[in-house]
């Protein structure tokens, strides 16, 4: 059997492990809104129409922040159309999607749903068809406490306290040509930092999010976020970066992709900081990671737009143990670069390319990617550690060579847990690993859980909603401060170790 090894050294930090990790994304697009967070009328709706059943998925999965509202939606949006009397409010076309937008939920709604989900709420402002005076008109209305008409208009809402929203997203994807109201870099430059300093009068708490690049791929990476950051430096707290990656029929360059998260994140963080080094600026920006999952984009570019409908079907990819892997691997990149990452939103959260998917007026269930994400955002707590392996290495055509194990290591020193988790990219066979334990005292294995399956392409459905589940992992041993354990082919593992 092949065989990994590696030491962890309790002084060997990467960073905290900010809770914001472990965000999500829900969009006004296809049945990500409508019979997916909400469905007055399901038998599982609350008094507010919000489901029951999802939002217990969603507490289970450990979200700590949802995005909301877009996304490409965002760019045409005007927040206005969904508060108030909801028989008064008007239906829009979605242009980012070619849908319609009845604007039965909206922002109150969000925020009312947010509460009952347990997450903090991560607005984005339209700045695409948008710009300064109806960022701070949102804001306004979210967090003033009153004596303005428009907080005088949430409070008559129904929200007499403000909705005291601390992350606000300076638009979306903006160097996209396909997003409405696109502009180049140095138009959204210096609107996204007029808009910051506006938006920092109306409330000076609250953390901003320039746009980055929505890819690694996009011709502009890199030029764009620098020009963007010499306007915005001094007025944002984070700068966005999105990712999707699939399986292009070649499953060793997909189970390797988590290489190209780790690159973008590092040349992002590079240029970051070479902004910061122009600007003599003592302020170091983090990460905002506000969109990251696998999504079959070829399947959705060859499927004809949707003839201006309600909520239909868009983008609902089941996603299979394979996918569950790749995307337990994605986590391990954000936790490793923790020091800089401190938010992050898997895209999205039902149905959409999503953990938990719904049938309208039917059940909800967990796709497969729920469980890692359900594993990293249970257990990873406290520090990040660095757990740097001696690995047998694989090939890829995308990625060249890789290492076949990837990982990340978590210290909480307030529970006594140290937490890993490991991913084996190999679909040929088990890998024996064992980690040098000794600098953090390790006691007994409290949790050892497995996700992986003799068929890798194995799904959930409706009908087969348990057909993959993690196991409890058999095997794996402490002794003499060494842990021994044996990572299947193409798996996700947790292991959750007491310590002194
Ligand atoms: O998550 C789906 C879409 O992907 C979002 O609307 C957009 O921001 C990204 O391109």
């Amino acid at each position: 059997m092949l065989t990994a090894a590696g030491t962890i050294e309790r002084t060997a930090g990467i960073g905290p492990v900010d809770r914001r990790l472990f965000g999500a994304f829900v969009e006004h697009m296809g049945r990500s809104v409508y019979t997916g967070i909400f469905e007055p009328g399901h038998p599982t709706a609350t008094p507010e129409g919000f489901r029951g059943d999802v939002l217990d998925l969603v507490r289970e999965l450990g979200v700590t922040v949802v995005r909301y509202p877009g996304g490409n939606f965002v760019s045409g949006y005007r927040w206005e159309d969904g508060v108030g009397p909801v028989a008064d409010r008007p239906t829009r076309l979605n242009l980012a999607w070619h849908t319609l937008e009845p604007n039965e939920f909206g922002l109150d709604e969000f925020i009312r749903w947010s509460a009952q989900a347990g997450v903090e709420p991560m607005l984005a402002v339209n700045l695409g068809t948008r710009g300064v005076q109806e960022a701070m008109d949102i804001l306004e209305y979210a967090n003033h406490p009153s004596g303005t008409t428009l907080s005088s208009e949430r409070i008559r809402n129904g929200s007499p306290s403000p909705h005291d929203v601390r992350l606000w997203c300076l638009g979306n994807e903006m160097d996209g040509p396909w997003q409405v109201g696109h502009k180049s870099a140095d138009d959204y430059g210096k609107l996204a930092a007029q808009t910051a300093q506006a938006m920092r009068l109306v409330d000076p708490d609250i953390e901003l999010v320039a746009c980055g690049s929505s890819s690694r791929a996009m011709p502009t990476f890199a030029s764009w976020e620098a020009t963007v950051l010499e306007h915005t430096y001094d007025h944002v707290d984070y700068v966005s970066l999105h990712a999707y990656y699939e399986n292009h029929d070649d499953a060793a360059s997909f189970l390797a992709s988590a290489v190209d998260m780790d690159a973008f994140i590092d040349e992002l963080v590079a240029t970051c900081d070479h902004v910061k080094a122009r600007l003599r600026s003592k302020k170091v920006l983090k990460l905002s990671f506000d969109e990251w999952n696998v999504w079959y984009q070829k399947g959705y570019q060859s499927t004809p737009k949707p003839v201006w409908e309600e909520a239909p079907h868009l983008i609902e990819d089941d996603y299979s143990v394979l996918d569950a892997v790749v995307v337990g691997s994605y986590l391990i990149s954000l936790l490793n670069h923790a020091d800089r990452v401190t938010v992050a939103c898997q895209a999205q959260l039902v149905n959409i390319i999503a953990p938990i998917r719904t049938e309208k007026g039917g059940p909800a269930w967990r796709q497969t990617i729920f469980y890692p994400f359900a594993q990293v955002a249970r257990h990873a707590r406290g520090q990040a550690l660095v757990l740097p392996l001696v690995s047998p290495q694989i090939g890829s055509d995308a990625y060249g060579t890789v290492p076949a194990v990837t990982c990340a290591a978590t210290i909480d020193p307030q529970h006594q847990r140290l937490a890993l988790f490991l991913v084996n990219r190999d679909q040929n066979g088990p890998i024996e690993l064992e980690v040098d334990l000794r600098s953090v005292g390790a006691g007994e294995i409290l949790t050892h859980s497995v996700l992986s399956d003799p068929d890798m392409h194995a799904a959930n459905s409706a009908t087969n909603p348990d057909r993959v589940t993690p196991k409890a992992g058999d095997g794996a041993v402490i002794d003499g401060g060494r842990l021994r354990t044996v990572l299947p082919p193409v798996s996700f593992s947790t292991l959750v170790i007491g310590t002194t």
